[in-house]
């Protein structure tokens, strides 16, 4: 499918953007595991949870999907039943990290693998942690990759002290996950600080676990108790928006219920210090922090980001670089190593879009180097590279442009933002 898209006048109205992908990934995967029920409210039904969701089913899990709400029949700990056939998880690769560390626990073997852009991401960062752990994770055709054969345990899986080289949400759920399962206190120490969803949901549901700095503590063996999940909107999905009401003259926009965990809103800090307009307003703290968004139309300026800031928008760079592009001056990504081995390689893929937008960017060493000042971006035809972030964010470059623009098979946005261009599309008609 591919997407036509004109130039905005202005994007005008209110929008409450879609559950958080993340969070709702969790609540299925700690709810199934827990002792009770989960009921889940604003649970995400994009494609990659829904195959979370579906994997749990294949591993004896009730779940209802009624109309407002997803309940989850928890059955503890080491409840799940060995799965008829391979677990099938598409394009997510939240999955297939962190669903490792809940196999390993348990009494059987099974057999992870996805599509073929999964098939080809980097998996040795759990299949390691798990060695040391006593799990023996196989990579069925060989190099780090999926399909992944996980082989269960009867008995206690050994607590490890691990410090982690990457930042990642994905690894170090992974490890607390397989900690539960361990006799004794595991420990994880990451390099900066990643999304801690995990460590909430956890600590939420009667876990013992502690943070001390970039070290996060999980004592094995305590079971969980189910309770129920209220989903904020996701700050990721938010953030199309918020560059799209940042860049079109005249906009004005309010975006209600998004997640504002610290952790996620480095997205939020870095377009203020372009000189964005993003206010605030009636924050409430829940399980995660919520609030409502304001944006308005800002003349923006370049900006540094530091290494250490990317795991807070690392799922918000091709959006970031595409107002980079339109700000005045240099911006400057620091430590995008990570971005290569996203859904797709998101350096290629920001180059190449932005590059036919009109803009003049460069990688050098870790740092990508984005020349602004683009006042109107050229008409473009560019490709999603089956990467839903990269298609979105090509979508909101063209409500810029100075013509029409297409987004060729942008049919990967089902992955995380379903209804995307129908939101988009109801802003574009408000202004
Ligand atoms: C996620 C963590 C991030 C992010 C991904 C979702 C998660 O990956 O890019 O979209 O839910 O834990 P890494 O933690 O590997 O950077």
């Amino acid at each position: 499918m591919d997407w036509k898209i004109q130039p905005a006048k202005s994007l005008k109205g209110e929008l409450t953007v879609p559950p958080d992908k993340s969070i709702s990934h969790r609540a299925i995967m700690f709810g199934s595991i827990s002792n009770g029920n989960t009921r889940i409210n604003n649970f995400l039904r994009g494609e990659d949870c829904m195959h979370t969701l579906r994997a749990f089913r294949s591993l004896g899990i009730e779940i209802e999907v009624k109309k407002d709400m997803v309940i989850v029949s928890g059955k503890g700990l080491r409840g799940l039943r060995p799965p008829e056939g391979n677990i099938y998880l598409g394009n997510s690769g939240t999955s297939m990290r962190i669903i490792p560390g809940i196999l390993a626990g348990q009494p059987f073997n099974s057999v992870l693998t996805g599509d073929g852009s999964l098939r080809r991401r980097p998996m040795r960062r759990v299949m390691e942690p798990l060695a040391r752990m006593g799990v023996k994770v196989e990579p069925m055709e060989g190099g780090d990759h999926a399909p992944l054969r996980i082989y269960g345990h009867k008995g206690p899986l050994s607590p490890i002290d691990y410090v982690t080289p990457v930042a990642s949400a994905q690894i170090k759920s992974c490890v607390l996950a397989a900690g539960l399962y361990a006799d004794g206190v595991t420990s994880l120490r990451e390099p900066f600080l990643s999304r801690d969803h995990t460590e909430r949901m956890l600590e939420y549901l009667s876990a013992v676990i502690k943070k001390d700095g970039l070290t996060t503590r999980i004592t094995g063996g305590k079971y969980l108790e189910a309770n129920d999940i209220n989903i904020p909107g996701d700050i990721s999905s938010a953030a199309f928006f918020i560059v799209g009401g940042l860049l079109v003259k005249d906009s004005h926009i309010i975006l209600r219920d998004v997640g504002l965990n610290p952790t996620r809103t480095g997205v939020v800090d870095v377009l203020r210090r372009m000189g964005g307009h993003i206010k605030i307003l009636d924050e409430r703290e829940t399980l995660e922090p919520v609030g409502d968004l304001e944006v308005k139309y800002s003349v923006l300026k370049g900006t540094v980001v530091t290494a250490d800031e990317i795991p807070l928008l690392i799922d918000e760079i091709p959006v970031i670089a595409v107002a980079a592009a339109a700000a005045d001056g240099e911006t400057r990504i620091m430590g995008i190593s990570e971005l290569k081995v996203k859904e797709t390689d998101r350096v290629k893929s920001i180059t190449d879009n932005l590059t036919a937008i009109g803009a003049r960017l460069r990688e050098e060493d870790d740092t990508l180097i984005i020349s602004g000042g683009i006042g109107r971006f050229q008409a473009h035809r560019v490709k999603s590279f089956g990467d839903h972030r990269t298609a979105m964010s090509a979508a909101i470059a063209s409500l810029a442009s100075d013509d029409e623009c297409v987004i060729v098979d942008s049919g990967c946005v089902d992955t995380s933002y379903p209804g995307f261009l129908k939101d988009l599309t109801a802003l574009v008609a408000g202004g």
